[in-house]
């Protein structure tokens, strides 16, 4: 299994937006979290297509967009032309969630589809052949900074022995509240792709954080087997 590194861009600071994406690919970021929230799906506004376009032309890693707004389909088109190489929509925030991965696959992206913490794993269930990553929300979504959920890890454990006996070759990312010292658990239970925002940009140095992330998953997954199955 490969294994990825997020940083999530909402931790950085926003008025050095530039820096701090060259400094998160240094460090050894594999994709760049970006969080789009509207004020209405979740308690807090971030940005929309046009800053994701400017941080389209400061990074050259892929940029992994999640999108914490109601009615995605409305604004996926937009969002791809930004330069999203990945799109991640909430099961909640929208009707036809089929259609809507099935569109950002037309528009040539990456679909994800996330879940919130209180979010049944069957709410997915019949859109697992049509998408790419599965986005598990260890925390509700929001803010940064916020406590790990534990009941999480029994959930990407469930998914992963799902998408197992399915044979399918999901990406299962986590995002909300990993930090180098939880990561290993977090590997080891079943996910591949990590977000990590204050876990990386609250730390002083990005790439010794990124690097002791990257020995805690080889660590617990070489002790573990890998992903349970
Ligand atoms: C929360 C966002 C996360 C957030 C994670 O709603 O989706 O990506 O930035 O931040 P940390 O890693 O600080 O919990
Ligand atoms: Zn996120």
């Amino acid at each position: 299994m490969e294994y990825y590194i997020a940083p999530s861009l909402l931790s950085a600071d926003f008025g050095r937006l530039d820096d701090e994406v060259r400094a998160a690919e240094k460090a050894g970021a594999d994709l760049l979290h970006v969080d789009v929230m509207d004020g209405r799906f979740v308690p807090n506004i971030t940005i929309g297509p046009s800053v994701v376009a400017a941080i389209r032309k400061a990074a050259t890693a892929p940029l992994d967009v999640h999108l914490m707004i109601l009615e995605p389909e409305r604004y996926v088109d937009d969002f791809a032309k930004a330069g999203a190489d990945i799109l991640t929509v909430h099961a909640e925030a929208t009707p036809h969630l089929q259609r809507v991965v099935a569109r950002i696959r037309e528009l040539g992206k990456k679909a994800g589809v996330a879940l919130n913490p209180s979010t049944s794993l069957s709410a997915v269930e019949w859109v697992l052949t049509d998408v790419d990553m599965v986005l598990l929300m260890s925390v509700n979504p929001g803010f940064g900074g916020q406590a790990f959920l534990p009941s999480s890890l029994g959930k990407i454990e469930l998914l992963r022995s799902q998408l197992t006996r399915a044979g399918l070759d999901v990406d299962i990312q986590v995002d909300g509240g990993i930090k180098a010292d939880n990561v290993g658990e977090v590997a080891a239970a079943g996910a591949n792709v990590i977000v990590s925002g204050s876990g990386i940009f609250g730390t002083s140095d990005y790439g010794k954080t990124i690097a002791l992330m990257k020995q805690n998953i080889r660590k617990t997954v070489g002790k573990t087997g890998g992903a349970k199955a």
